[in-house]
């Protein structure tokens, strides 16, 4: 059965992107992809996405705009109220443009996944959209030993939009939580060490 995933990282103080939309605090983050909560095992399980239209920017900006392919090879949804015409074509992409409530295009998302699930990237406010009507299944968050005093939230207010998703404690029908977050000043595990033998310094 398809399960909604939102699956991102955040830094310690709990933002997506640092006030500039940047991620480089992330990118530069010695991060194992086979490692816990990693993204391959994860992405083999997706068959669809969907994201905001300020986090698509960012891939049309550091992807694309780089010269760089689209980076999946599943349909993603991207929320705008935004012409669609007014985004750049990227070649390649299975992108569709949708607008308002996340019930509707929750359910084409996940016609779209088949037997696979769906991974809402973010940002916070869309994903707290999904909290919210109580289409998130799973909340896997990987903590980046970092601080950046503002940005982008993980998760707004809930005085704002939204509600976050119910502690693991809740019915198992609610949302888990999961975090790994490894200690200031120290790495994740590597795949070798994992296998028993000692990381390289
Ligand atoms: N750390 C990570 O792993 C991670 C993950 C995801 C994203 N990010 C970064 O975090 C930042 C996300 O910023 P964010 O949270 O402000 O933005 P976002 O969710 O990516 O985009 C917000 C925009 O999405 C559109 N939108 C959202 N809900 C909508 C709805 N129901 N109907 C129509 N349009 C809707 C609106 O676009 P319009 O203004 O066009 O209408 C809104 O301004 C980006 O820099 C991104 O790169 C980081």
């Amino acid at each position: 059965m398809t399960r909604t995933h939102y699956y991102t990282a955040t830094s310690l103080d709990g933002f997506l992107a640092d006030a500039n939309d940047s991620l480089d605090w992330l990118l530069s983050q010695d991060v194992d992809d086979e490692g816990p909560f990693g993204y391959k095992e994860f992405i083999a399980g997706v068959g669809a996405m969907v994201m905001g239209a300020t986090t698509y920017d960012w891939v049309l900006t550091n992807h694309i705009g780089k010269g760089e392919p689209w980076p999946y090879e599943i349909p993603a949804w991207v929320m705008t109220h935004r012409d669609p015409g007014s985004f750049a074509d990227v070649p390649g992409a299975d992108v569709r443009f949708a607008a308002g409530d996340v019930r509707a295009v929750h359910a084409a998302l996940t016609e779209a996944a088949g037997d696979r699930d769906v991974w809402v990237v973010g940002g916070g406010d869309l994903a707290a959209q999904f909290a919210l009507a109580g289409l998130l299944d799973d909340l896997t968050v990987s903590i980046a030993p970092v601080t950046l005093g503002a940005g982008r939230p993980l998760f707004p207010a809930p005085s704002t939009s939204a509600s976050p998703p119910r502690p693991a404690t809740a019915p198992s029908s609610a949302p888990t939580t999961k975090s790994w977050a490894p200690a200031p000043g120290s790495s994740p595990p590597c795949a070798k060490e994992r296998r028993g033998h000692a990381c390289p310094v």
